[in-house]
């Protein structure tokens, strides 16, 4: 079709220009046909490049959301390797951030009403704005005064109602929400005082900065020993499953067994096309929830880590799988 149809273009634009009355003659037609040969090649591109335009939009979109995310703050571990009993210190406010989501809808109607509005109230609009666009401390803080202490050899289970912060607080202890120190709250005036946007840009910069936590005394996050993370939306790699397990680290076939066995993917690997060896397609498309869930667990347990952390690792497998994962990996 896509080659077919520059060839329709001399049937339409001859049939229209005899059907508003005009003769065709020798000279028209073949001036005419020399011009539609010329132009007979750009027009088969014209969907291919429209098809790699949308792409570009797509991937442009995708790099500015990304590169539009708060940084992560740096130097916020203090990996200690303390004799004492204490595996995992968080002390301390954490922030999801400071950027505000923007409301397409808002943006939009912002637009014409710039457009068509007098100066004066477009004046007074902005300022409106701005002064809506401050906000208070407490509002930015996620996990309030958290102080929370693991110890050698402890199993902690962390209960709490849909949205209360358990995730947070798991991330908080990977280092993906930024921390806000008391006496830095304070110097802003506590934590019912309004920032507005410069203030609150100014804040940002300077608890991101690599400096901010050059003392090690100040570091909120203790840890002893290595961390693995199993994140409540399984992230599985475009990779093998094998590979996704392994996660770079060198194969150890009897460990490797004992993982699959203990996280109940025998079974899987059985019905899978190639195995351990089947190729997981963006996202894990190609594996159920249960699948993916449990692949993400075993990529963790097959790490061996000193402290395991894991968001709800198990609720979206069934009872029964549920109680031998417990029994065997927890
Ligand atoms: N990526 C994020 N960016 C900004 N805010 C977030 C983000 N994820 C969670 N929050 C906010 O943090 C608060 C705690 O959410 P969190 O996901 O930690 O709860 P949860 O206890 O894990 O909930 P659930 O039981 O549903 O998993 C919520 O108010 C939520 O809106
Ligand atoms: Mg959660």
């Amino acid at each position: 079709m896509i080659y077919f149809w520059p060839n329709l273009l001399p049937i339409a634009v001859f049939s229209t220009y005899i059907f508003f009355g005009n003769s065709m003659t020798l000279s028209v037609a073949v001036a005419s046909l020399i011009l539609f040969g010329l132009v007979k090649d750009p027009m088969t591109e014209l969907p291919f490049f429209f098809k790699s335009w949308l792409e570009m939009m797509v991937s442009n979109r995708r790099i500015q959301k990304f590169m539009l995310c708060d940084e992560v703050q740096p130097n916020i571990h203090k990996k200690v390797d303390e004799a004492g009993m204490t595996a995992l210190s968080v002390v301390g406010n954490f922030s999801w951030g400071f950027s505000e989501k923007k409301d397409k809808k808002k943006e939009e109607e912002k637009k014409k009403y710039k457009k068509t509005a007098k100066k004066a109230v477009k004046e007074e609009s902005k300022q409106i704005s701005e002064a809506k666009k401050s906000k208070k401390i407490s509002s930015i803080i996620t996990l309030k005064d958290v102080n929370f202490q693991v110890r050698k050899g402890e199993f902690i289970c962390i209960i709490g109602d849909v949205g209360s912060g358990k995730t947070s607080l798991l991330k908080s202890i990977v280092g993906d929400l930024i921390y806000l120190a008391e006496d830095e709250i304070a110097r802003c005036g506590g934590r019912d005082a309004e920032l507005e946007e410069t203030q609150l840009d100014a804040l940002r910069k300077k608890i991101l900065a690599p400096e901010y936590f050059e003392s090690e005394a100040n570091k909120p996050i203790k840890i002893d020993g290595k961390v693995a993370y199993v994140e409540q939306n399984p992230w599985i790699q475009n990779k093998t499953i094998r590979e996704n397990i392994l996660f770079d680290k060198p194969l150890d076939k009897t460990k490797y067994v004992r993982t699959i066995e203990a996280c109940q993917l025998e079974r899987d690997l059985e019905i899978l096309p190639a195995g351990d060896a089947t190729e997981i397609g963006e996202k894990g498309i190609n594996l159920s929830g249960g699948q993916k869930a449990r692949v993400s667990l075993a990529r963790a347990v097959y790490q061996e880590a000193d402290i395991i952390l894991m968001d709800d690792p198990i609720s979206a497998l069934d009872a029964n799988v549920k109680k031998k994962i417990f029994k065997e990996v927890f």
